[in-house]
């Protein structure tokens, strides 16, 4: 499946089971979201979110969103199916969800990733995040995060 064959879409609360199992094939028990935050982010806070679709539109990828408090956007979490990683992909998500969260009026951008995710901390320093304070036990006992941020042009 080619970069070109992929295409992008507003997420919806009917995507949350396949966002779910994406974010559960990427993650450990203790960082993997359960369904209901899935749920919470996107019927009840309607928190901008985004999918990728392959040309059988099944979902590859997903960004999910928040705007946790006034100006303030959160990328609760971005994962790419393993097979279509480094096409750019979780690059044009990410460009939807700043865009989408600047139009509703959000000036920083705040993420957190594990200090062991190497791709992830490559990935979000090469979009323009700045690494913040390491969050001790943010995952759990042991399994430290990093702090991001960004300011929303
Ligand atoms: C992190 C993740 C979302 C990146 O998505 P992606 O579609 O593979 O990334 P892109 O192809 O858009 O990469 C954009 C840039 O990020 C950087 N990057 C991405 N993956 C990288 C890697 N494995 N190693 C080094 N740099 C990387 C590169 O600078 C890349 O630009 P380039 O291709 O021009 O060099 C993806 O690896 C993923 O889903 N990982 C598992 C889930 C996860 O850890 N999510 C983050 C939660 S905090």
């Amino acid at each position: 499946m080619s970069r070109a064959e992929i295409t992008f879409r507003e997420g919806r609360p009917d995507d949350v089971i396949p966002m779910w199992k994406i974010d559960q094939a990427c993650f450990d028990a203790q960082t993997a979201y359960t369904v209901d935050i899935f749920y919470f982010h996107l019927l009840v806070g309607r928190a901008p979110a985004f999918v990728a679709e392959d040309s059988k539109k099944k979902i590859v990828g997903f960004v999910l969103c928040a705007v946790e408090k006034k100006k303030t956007g959160t990328i609760v979490t971005i994962d790419i199916v393993e097979g279509l990683r480094g096409k750019g992909i979780g690059r044009e998500l990410m460009r939807l969800a700043e865009k989408a969260l600047r139009g509703r009026g959000v000036a920083r951008i705040e993420l957190q990733t594990a200090v062991e995710n190497e791709a992830a901390i490559k990935f979000y320093e090469s979009l323009g995040y700045a690494r913040g304070k390491k969050l001790p036990d943010y995952y759990a006992a042991g399994r430290d995060a990093f702090q991001y941020d960004k300011k929303s042009e």
